[in-house]
Order: structure tokens, then sequence, then C-alpha cells
């Protein structure tokens, strides 16, 4: 099990509400018919549903995750989603045959492997597909240091380790889908989604990153400690992000 942590999920709700790109969220939700039926991938805690409600007023979700600490939560946040346990790397042909106008997913993309999104491409049978706040590789402190460089290559390299779906795409995630649902004929849009983030408002979520990072990069065999605590006082940092938004053409 990948292992997200509830507090993890609830720090980073409010900086991914921000992020997501307002545009293709409206696209989504005008592409939709009325009272859609979505079934949300790795919906953690259902933060996802929780956060495009208001977008898509009368959706009926399914909810689907391998934790059952996260979907407990779930069922009490959204006591109206249909909430499933599921192992995705396994399941994701018999997920997917439920019957559902739209797929949508937030920061999974970027954890799956090339060959699962060729498989995902393929089970989602022409039906919307929204992917958000697919993590894009780009690391932006402030103020920069010499050793940035170094240490975003070695969370990258991280990044695209097995996260229980074979090698992740990790920063290619985004792409890689865009690629696979193009070759399976739908039309496909991507847009940028960056956390951008203040220490005004952000300094819990900021200080979770830098531990997150500096930990990844240390796995990845670059000693971030001078890093990590130059990073305690960062004033801004961005994290890049793609959303991608996929209506079948052909
Ligand atoms: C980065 S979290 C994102 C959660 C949620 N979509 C959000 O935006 O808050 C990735 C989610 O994918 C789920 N996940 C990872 N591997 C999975 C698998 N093999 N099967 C089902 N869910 C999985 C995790 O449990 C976690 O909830």
């Amino acid at each position: 099990m990948s292992g997200f942590a509830i507090d993890w999920l609830n720090l980073r709700e409010p900086a991914d509400a921000r992020a997501r790109n307002a545009a293709m969220l409206a696209a989504f939700a005008a592409a939709l018919p009325a009272a859609p039926k979505i079934i949300d991938l790795g919906s953690g805690t259902g933060s996802t549903a929780h956060t495009i409600s208001a977008a898509v007023p009368n959706a009926r979700w399914t909810l689907i995750d391998h934790d059952p600490a996260l979907l407990t939560e779930a069922r009490r946040r959204l006591p109206d989603a249909t909430v499933r346990e599921a192992d995705l790397a396994t399941d994701i042909e018999t997920v997917l045959a439920e019957d559902a106008d739209a797929i949508t997913a937030s920061a999974l993309f970027d954890l799956v492997a090339e060959d699962w999104i060729a498989r995902f491409a393929q089970a989602a049978k022409g039906r919307i597909v929204y992917a958000a706040l697919s993590y894009d590789g780009l690391e932006a402190w402030h103020p920069p240091r010499e050793d940035d460089a170094a240490v975003a290559r070695a969370f990258n390299t991280h990044q695209r380790g097995d996260k229980g779906f074979g090698p992740a795409c990790g920063p290619l995630g985004a792409s890689k889908l865009a690629q696979a649902l193009e070759a399976e004929g739908y039309t496909v849009a991507l847009a940028p989604s960056p956390w951008r983030l203040t220490r005004q408002t952000d300094t819990a979520l900021m200080d979770a990153l830098a531990t997150g990072v500096a930990s990844a990069a240390g796995e990845a065999g670059v000693n971030a400690t001078a890093w990590f605590t130059a990073r305690q006082s960062a004033t801004t940092c961005e994290i890049g992000h793609l959303d991608l938004l996929a209506v079948r053409s052909r």
C-alpha cells in the first residue's frame, strides 16, 4: 500500500483546490450530461468530489481507493457517494466495467506506470476523463539555492520509483496519459495547475513538503540536510502540476 496519511491529504486539499485549473474544470462540467455518474479513482478521503461538487452539483459519485482508513473518512465526508475498496493496480478493468459518464482522478497519474496507463486508456472506453493535479517535475523555491537543482533531480528520480503500479511515470504521468488517450481516439487538453505556496498562508504544507522532498532525495542518494534546514525559512514555493481533460472524438 502506498500509505497516504489523512493529515497529508487534508494539508494539501486547500492548495489543490486553489491550484486546479478553473477553465478546465468548467470545460469538464460543460461536457457532462445532467446528473452524471462519475467514478473517482484513487479518491483518498473524497477530496476531488468534495472540491468540485459546486461545479458538478448533481453528480452521482463512486469513489475507489485501496486504503480502508481513507475510505472511512470519505464515507463520513460524502455520505451520498458510493465508496468502494479496490486495488487499481490489479483491478482497473473491473472497476471501469461499472456504468459511468466520466472518470476523474487527482494526484494519481504521477504514481502509475506507463503500461498501466495503456490499460486505463483502453478501459476508459470513450468516457470523459478528467485527471487533475499530476506533478510535472517543476519545483521552484524562493530564495533560490545552488543545491535546488540537484535536490529536485533526486526527488524526481524518486518519483519514478514503484508506487505499487510498476515503475512510476512521475513527472511524465500527464503527458503519457495524454498520448495513451489520443491513441484511443480521444481529443486531449492539458493545462497548468501549479501550487503557488507562500510562507504566510501555507507554512504547514511548505514544511511537510520540504520534509518529503528531502527524505525522497536522501533515498535517491542526495544528502539534502542543508537544503532542508534552509527551506524552513523559504518564503515561497511553486510546485508544477498538469490537469488533463479528454473527450472521445471518434
Ligand atoms: C496522492 S493521493 C490523492 C488522493 C486524492 N485523489 C486527493 O486528491 O486527495 C493518491 C491516492 O491514490 C490511492 N492509491 C494509490 N495506489 C492505489 C492502488 N493500487 N489502488 C487504489 N488506490 C490507490 C492512495 O490510497 C491515495 O488515496
